[in-house]
């Protein structure tokens, strides 16, 4: 072995690297907990009152409600700095406004599920969707086989680029204030748990995307 060899092998000579991954980012935000608070003390006032939002929704989930009229304007402006802030961290290049959309709230009881599902919009093909953890179990159950590979209760990002040397799919034991932004178009789910009385509570954000226009074409 030659010095140079035993000094990057050894004795730690430091290489950096750079990733370039091709393909769509999940962006995490770690939001503070106080933010968590402030969210779910205004859903346990309001739940009663709120509009159920099942008819939108894929998921197979008792209590969906829209909560875009419980959310103060703050809050509202956390998530927006969230939502164009995965534009530049994802390196989208084109230029596009943010409008946040709907909002709900998904509490999900032992045996529910949300299946493999993308999002959509009125207004738009682009935007971005969002998980944010407000509660949770401690346990997810039992696993009904492979403990050491668990998916109770866990969220699912499937990729659809199933390339050996590519990253096809993304698994993830979301924790309290973790806050997951990704494309309206990126197909995710949420696998059922058990053994447990205790909900899982998420929020979910819809932002349109509306791109920016350098000139305005005229309406023909
Ligand atoms: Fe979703």
């Amino acid at each position: 072995m030659t010095a140079l060899e035993r000094n990057i092998m050894e004795e730690g000579t430091k290489i950096d690297w750079d990733t370039f991954s091709l393909g769509t980012a999940v962006v995490k935000f770690n939001l503070p907990i106080e933010f968590v608070d402030a969210i779910n003390k205004a859903y346990d006032e309001n739940s009663k009152n709120l509009k159920p939002h099942n008819d939108q929704l894929a998921g197979k989930i008792t209590e969906e409600n829209a909560v875009d009229d419980i959310l103060t304007d703050e809050m509202k402006n956390v998530f927006s700095w969230c939502f164009q802030n995965y534009l530049n961290i994802a390196k989208v290049k084109s230029q596009y406004n943010t409008f946040l959309a709907q909002a709900w709230i998904n509490e999900m009881k032992s045996g529910e599920y949300n299946p493999i599902h993308y999002h959509t919009s009125p207004n738009t093909d682009v935007g971005l969707s969002s998980v944010l953890m407000l509660k949770r179990p401690d346990w997810y159950g039992v696993e009904a086989s492979r403990e050491e590979a668990p998916a109770n209760g866990w969220l699912q990002f499937t990729g659809g680029d199933q390339s050996p040397l590519s990253m096809s799919e993304l698994r993830v034991d979301a924790q309290v204030g973790e806050f997951y932004v990704f494309p309206y178009t990126l197909l995710h789910g949420v696998y059922p748990f058990n053994s447990t009385d205790e909900k899982r509570r998420t929020l979910s954000y819809n932002c349109d995307l509306i791109k920016k226009l350098k000139n305005n074409p005229k309406e023909i």
